[in-house]
């Protein structure tokens, strides 16, 4: 089997993916028609156009603007649906999908609404592909803790439905350090705590995600390279990174692919896993994000399994399910 085909034959997890960055231009004129809200572009192709990005706010804020057209529950059933159909394409069997309540509730969009769009998405993903997934719920570090404490205490009542908190949005001048609180009283109501860090921010981000945050997973960390000393913290702790490489690329986080640190990260031993982050914006989903990687950086066969096999330990399913789909990866030939 050649390293294409390994690639669409392994199981995998993501376990980085912001279900508002999934919007493909076609479902979001639908939406918007049907809805009767205008947006800014004139054709699929107009909007095509309008995502040449230089850095991440560039990005956001099209990003937010794009999620304004998401009103009912079925436009979020709609959007999450649509996310599995490539899932399974993929052979992606689970998934761990961030939303953004802030993006919506801001609007006057219910947080049960978009709960119960998601939730229904995700129960006939595992119905009709047998897909299993999680719901991460991420705080906008752009907004305050305050606004963060108060999307926490809409979401207590939905605790059960809500795997953990993240932490997204504009990174450079909003440091892990100012969600403290916020992020303590979600640990202490059971939930698990992940954040973006070291995405275009300094390693120092990171470093505050693990100290102040207590985090489980780090989201991007490629910065993390820049401190030795982290990186053998990284390693020591086995601390999963979310890496998504061609949202880095599209974002001018490296220049080049052939630059991306994720095989020199993996090859030290730090636990990297492959992600999509927003593949409608970035120009595709887990799969491609795998072909760009294997293309650029000289990945063997081994280092592919070791990829699927990190998405696995690094995910928040059972130890009994883990082991199961990693022994799957080891059985392949
Ligand atoms: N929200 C959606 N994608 C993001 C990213 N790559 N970084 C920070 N916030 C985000
Ligand atoms: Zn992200």
């Amino acid at each position: 089997m050649n390293n294409v085909e390994l690639i669409r034959t392994l199981p995998k997890a993501e376990l980085h993916v912001h279900i508002e960055g999934t919007f493909e231009p076609e479902l979001m004129f639908e939406i918007a028609q049907r809805n009767q809200i205008q947006i800014p572009y004139a054709s699929v192709e107009e909007v095509k156009q309008a995502y040449n990005f230089h850095n991440l706010q560039s990005f956001l804020d099209i990003y937010y603007a794009g999620a304004n057209v998401l009103i009912h529950e079925q436009d979020f059933y709609d959007l999450a649906f649509a996310y599995f159909k490539k899932c399974h394409e993929d052979h992606v069997v689970h998934t761990e999908i961030f939303f953004d309540p802030q993006t919506h509730t801001e609007r006057g969009v219910s947080f049960q609404t978009v709960l119960n769009g998601l939730k229904k998405a995700c129960t006939d993903a595992k119905t009709q592909f047998g897909i299993s997934s999680h719901l991460i719920m991420c705080f906008l570090r752009h907004l305050s803790e305050e606004s963060a404490i108060a999307t926490l205490e809409q979401a207590l009542p939905y605790k059960q439905d809500i795997i953990g908190v993240g932490l997204d949005s504009s990174e450079m001048g909003h440091p892990p350090s100012k969600f403290q609180n916020v992020f303590a009283k979600a640990r202490e109501e059971g939930l698990l705590v992940v954040a973006h860090a070291g995405e275009e921010g300094p390693a120092e981000y990171v470093w505050e995600a693990l100290d102040l945050l207590h985090v489980n997973r780090i989201d991007h960390g490629v910065r993390s390279e820049e401190d030795e000393q982290l990186m053998q913290r990284l390693i020591a702790e086995k601390m999963p990174l979310t890496v998504c490489p061609l949202s880095n690329l599209k974002l001018c986080v490296v220049s080049d692919m052939a630059e991306h640190n994720i095989h020199r990260m993996l090859q030290q031993g730090v636990k990297v896993t492959v992600n999509s982050d927003d593949p409608a914006y970035f120009g595709g989903y887990m799969n491609d994000n795998f072909y760009a990687i294997e293309k650029s950086l000289d990945l063997s066969q081994d280092d592919l399994k070791q990829l699927a096999i990190n998405s696995f330990e690094a995910s928040f399913i059972t130890d009994a399910e883990k082991a199961k789909w990693i022994e799957e990866i080891q059985a392949i030939v």
